[in-house]
């Protein structure tokens, strides 16, 4: 190993002093970062393979329901000036942030991924830069819980609301018997993908 000069200490710690104060100030509000960059860490069938179980969910797929003769048919009845998979006014709940005044998603979300990771967990650039430092340095000060918390009903209600084009007030059928559009209660274990308990706890 080569010795360090007390030079090259002072220095590497000024970079750290810089590294570390740097973001002190900034905004550090997290951006939109795509779900092709979770799949590397969240796809262990032992972690409960988040990435392919949001992939077998209609969410993942949301772009192509709208190319369906279906949709296209909804598209004609509204007199949509432009295909039901090219108007904004499918694509907003069909696509994960979608823009309506930009008329398209944050550059790294793909439309073809539809409804995607972050349209329920939120954006994510916070949480991968953190959790590849600490993939690379171990090191347990480093934060990752910043994803812990619970999907909201609030944010499943921006979509699935009576503005559905293909809203159903009868969908779903409450434990007393009566109907509606959308129960959080019965939606939620249908996208929840925890990691699995341990068959020993
Ligand atoms: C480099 C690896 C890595 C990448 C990339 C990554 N994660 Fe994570 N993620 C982790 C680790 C490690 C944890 C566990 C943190 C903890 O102890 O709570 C975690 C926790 C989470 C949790 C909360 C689980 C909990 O209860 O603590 C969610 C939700 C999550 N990640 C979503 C995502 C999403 C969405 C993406 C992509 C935009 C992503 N992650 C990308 C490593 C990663
Ligand atoms: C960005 C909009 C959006 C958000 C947010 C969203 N969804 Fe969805 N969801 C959709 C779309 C669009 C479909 C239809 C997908 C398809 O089949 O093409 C759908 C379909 C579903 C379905 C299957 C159809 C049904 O209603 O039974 C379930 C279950 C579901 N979502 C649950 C949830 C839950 C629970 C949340 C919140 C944790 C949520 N969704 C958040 C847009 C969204
Ligand atoms: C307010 C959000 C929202 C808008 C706007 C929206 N959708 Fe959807 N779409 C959903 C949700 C949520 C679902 C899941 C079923 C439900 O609850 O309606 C869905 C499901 C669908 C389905 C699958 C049918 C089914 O019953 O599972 C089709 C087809 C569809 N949408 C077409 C369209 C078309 C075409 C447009 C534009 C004219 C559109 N949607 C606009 C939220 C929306
Ligand atoms: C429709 C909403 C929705 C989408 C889309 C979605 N999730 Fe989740 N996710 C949830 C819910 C709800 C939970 C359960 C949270 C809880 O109850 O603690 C969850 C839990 C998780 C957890 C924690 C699992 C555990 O037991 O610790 C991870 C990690 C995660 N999701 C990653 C992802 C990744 C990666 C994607 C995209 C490939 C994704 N999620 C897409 C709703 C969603």
């Amino acid at each position: 190993m080569k010795c360090i000069s007390p030079v090259t200490v002072g220095r590497a710690f000024l970079l750290l002093l810089f590294t570390v104060a740097a973001p002190i100030g900034m905004a550090q509000d997290a951006t939109y970062v795509g779900s092709n960059s979770c799949k590397i860490c969240h796809n262990k069938a032992a972690d409960g393979a988040q990435f392919d179980q949001w992939k077998e969910t209609g969410h993942s797929r949301a772009l192509e329901t709208l190319k369906s003769a279906a949709s296209i048919e909804i598209g004609k009845k509204l007199g949509l000036s432009k295909a039901p998979s090219e108007s904004a006014a499918c694509l907003v709940c069909h696509v994960t942030a979608y823009d309506v005044k930009a008329l398209a998603p944050p550059a790294k979300i793909k439309v073809t991924n539809g409804v995607s990771c972050e349209a329920c967990h939120g954006p994510s650039s916070v949480h991968v830069s953190a959790a590849k430092r600490f993939r690379i340095k171990k090191d347990p000060s480093i934060d990752l819980t910043s994803m812990r918390e619970r999907p909201t009903k609030e944010n499943c209600l921006r979509c699935h609301n009576e503005k559905s084009a293909t809203w159903d007030p009868k969908r779903y059928t409450l434990e007393d018997g009566s109907t509606a559009g959308f129960s959080f209660e019965l939606a939620y274990p249908k996208v929840e993908h925890l990691k699995p308990a341990k068959p020993e706890e």
